[in-house]
């Protein structure tokens, strides 16, 4: 297995360890087509991790930070091309269209792979194209599955380490046989013998491809977040989706926390938010100081794999192990835990850095540093800031850090069987008509509320922001299949539950984003969203009241807590209300929705629909 490979290839050099000949030949297959110089099988130990980090800071990828500051850690700066997911060059490619569904792009299975063997011939030229074995969920549980990557990004490989259980261990699970969905992975910037690299590499032509049908994930072109780290969206979503479709459970844009009573009663709840919605910061979320003993802990913050359990109720384990979180906006009074995660052994892309070598972000800080170099590596100061409305750091800059580091981590993060959840919870960015918080009046009611969900668009992905679309389940950009089969599955799974004699978990939709005439939030949100989730385990609990409407069941201004915040029983009516009028638009958008996903729409939604609309008439 150590021969050179045809063409003048690099020896495939798999360590002794590696026994899955499947997986060898796969590499040497790909190693053939991309003709990287070398190849390199990651063990996934601290060595390993400190060493790939020297080189990227001598190829000037990244730069480490102050140790005096933060310890170990380092900032990295893309290319200004390179900042977010391309929804647009994403693919879900099934044999038939009507598999991949209206809502995503689709190319045949043929002719996309005819594309890429062009894109990736000799691909990784002059690279290293490393081997990154990796567990989602807890090592052997299970509930996890295995994944490798190939990639010619080091930066992929720090990143996939933090993010995952990556190492030498994940060899041993899949031993001789065993099944590990492959996923190729390249920059898509060959060198040319002696050609000098540049910082960031990548490629304006970008594919984001799964084949769903063969489980396998191919990325060209881009070195960021999803569409580079590919055990995230790509597996845990995109191709899991499907998994759990085919084996009836659930793959979800979901975070999962834990919340405990002052009476030490504790709940699982999974909440889905779009992209730059709020999962991270609900999920690690610090209760304020008028609802003193209600204790928040955190499971996941981006994803949950969701699964009945013998006893009729839905387990969800966090496939992840670690946070590529949105910088912008987060700071010691909206999200503490967070702070505190990224003290030392952080990795930040696209932030700003400060003249102490630290990192600054908008929202950091009330009072910006007086001089900064911002994502581009450019001077920046609130001077210029205030002239060219340059934003020091990316909208979308991230923080790349170990699950581990969080404070408030749940002691159950890792427990294979994962927890049972009480409720699951739909959010979008909505500055105007959705209330604050409502109650689906049962399982379908909920499926609806989330089928039909709303957002306005953020800086995560690529394209306009700000513009309203709907985001079934939050999962719009992720869900592998036909959307109205996904929207099938989840009823089925309800009534296959309540058949089983099971108590389900009730679905919420909350809002915390609606504006007032100036364009200002008018909830506070973060720590105060704490009064919402109260409301929503007592209502599990059939303890809290509640008001019905036309839409599902919302509380009123005495059915929360009020200590310790001001806010008026008016500004409570502002972010509760319901306008016909504006609901009236709002169905009107549901209906459009449904003339698109028309093809196996389940019937059950129709109706759901055909109430709504009278309710509101
Ligand atoms: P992804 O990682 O892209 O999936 O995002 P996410 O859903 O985890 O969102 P995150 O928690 O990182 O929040 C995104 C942005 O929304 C940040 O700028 C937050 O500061 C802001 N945000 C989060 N929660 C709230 C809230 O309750 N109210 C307001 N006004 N902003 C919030
Ligand atoms: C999201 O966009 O939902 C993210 C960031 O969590 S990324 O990993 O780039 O998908
Ligand atoms: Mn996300």
């Amino acid at each position: 297995m150590n021969q050179p490979l045809p063409g003048g290839v690099a020896s495939i050099n798999a360590p002794s360890y590696v026994k899955n000949q499947k997986l060898i030949d796969w590499v040497a297959e790909i190693a053939t087509l991309t003709k990287p110089d070398s190849i390199y099988w990651c063990d996934g130990s601290k060595e390993e991790y400190d060493r790939l980090c020297q080189e990227l800071v001598d190829a000037g990828t990244m730069r480490p930070l102050n140790p005096a500051k933060r310890p170990n850690s380092f900032l990295a700066l893309s290319d200004p091309s390179d900042v977010a997911r391309v929804e647009d060059r994403t693919y879900i490619c099934t044999q038939k269209q009507e598999d991949a569904g209206p809502t995503n792009n689709w190319v045949a299975p043929a002719e996309m792979r005819a594309t890429l063997n062009g894109l990736f011939d000799g691909a990784m030229r002059g690279r290293t194209m490393y081997v990154i074995p990796f567990s989602m969920g807890p090592l052997g549980s299970p509930i996890a599955h295995i994944g490798v990557e190939l990639t010619d990004s080091p930066y992929v490989v720090i990143s996939m380490g933090v993010m995952t259980r990556m190492g030498r261990a994940v060899y041993d699970v899949i031993g001789a046989n065993g099944h590990f969905v492959p996923c190729v992975h390249t920059v898509g910037a060959p060198l040319a013998a002696g050609e000098k690299d540049v910082p960031w590499p990548c490629n304006p032509t970008k594919y984001i491809v799964h084949y769903p049908e063969t489980r396998e994930i191919w990325s060209f072109g881009s070195g960021y977040g999803g569409n580079a780290l590919l055990g995230k969206k790509c597996f845990a979503l995109r191709i899991a989706s499907n998994m759990g479709h085919d084996e009836g459970w659930l793959a979800e844009h979901m975070l999962i926390l834990g919340v405990q009573s002052p009476e030490g009663k504790k709940h699982y709840v999974a909440a889905a938010f779009p992209s730059a919605c709020g999962k991270t910061n609900f999920a690690m979320l610090v209760p304020p100081a008028g609802l003193n003993g209600w204790k928040v802990t955190t499971i996941g913050e981006d994803i949950a794999w969701i699964k009945p359990g013998a006893d009729g109720r839905l387990y969800a384990i966090n496939p992840e192990a670690g946070y590529f979180g949105v910088a912008p906006g987060t700071n010691e009074h909206t999200n503490v835990n967070c702070m505190l995660s990224m003290r030392r052994d952080t990795v930040f892309t696209n932030v700003a850095l400060t003249d102490d070598g630290d990192v600054w972000w908008e929202g950091m800080t009330d009072e910006p540093p007086s001089h900064l170099i911002d994502w581009q590596g450019r001077d920046w100061t609130p001077q210029i800031a205030k002239e060219t409305g340059r934003k020091a750091a990316h909208p979308n800059s991230r923080f790349t850090v170990a699950a581990t580091q969080n404070p408030v981590l749940d002691p159950a993060w890792d427990d294979p069987n994962g927890v049972p959840i009480s409720a699951f919870i739909f959010g979008g960015r909505r500055s105007t008509t959705v209330p604050l918080v409502t109650e689906a009046r049962d399982w379908v009611e909920g499926v609806y509320m989330a089928a039909t969900m709303g957002s306005e668009t953020t800086a995560a992905a690529t394209g306009a922001q700000g513009v309203v679309r709907r985001d079934p389940f939050a999962m719009l950009p992720f869900i592998g299949y036909n959307m109205s089969e996904y929207f099938q599955h989840w009823i089925d799974i309800g009534s296959k539950l309540q058949a089983a004699g099971a108590t389900l978990p009730r679905f919420y939709c909350v809002n915390w984003f609606r504006t007032d005439e100036n364009g200002k939030f008018i909830w506070p949100g973060f720590g105060d969203n704490m009064r919402v989730l109260k409301w929503i385990v007592e209502r599990v609990e059939n303890k809290a009241g509640g008001t019905d409407h036309a839409f599902g069941i919302t509380p009123s201004y005495g059915d929360l807590k009020w200590d310790g915040l001001q806010f008026s029983e008016q500004a409570y009516g502002k972010i509760t209300s319901i306008d016909k009028g504006e609901w009236q638009a709002e169905v009107k958008l549901h209906t459009e929705l449904f003339d698109k996903l028309k093809y196996k729409l389940p019937a059950e939604l129709e109706s759901t629909r055909q109430k709504l609309e009278k309710r509101i008439a």
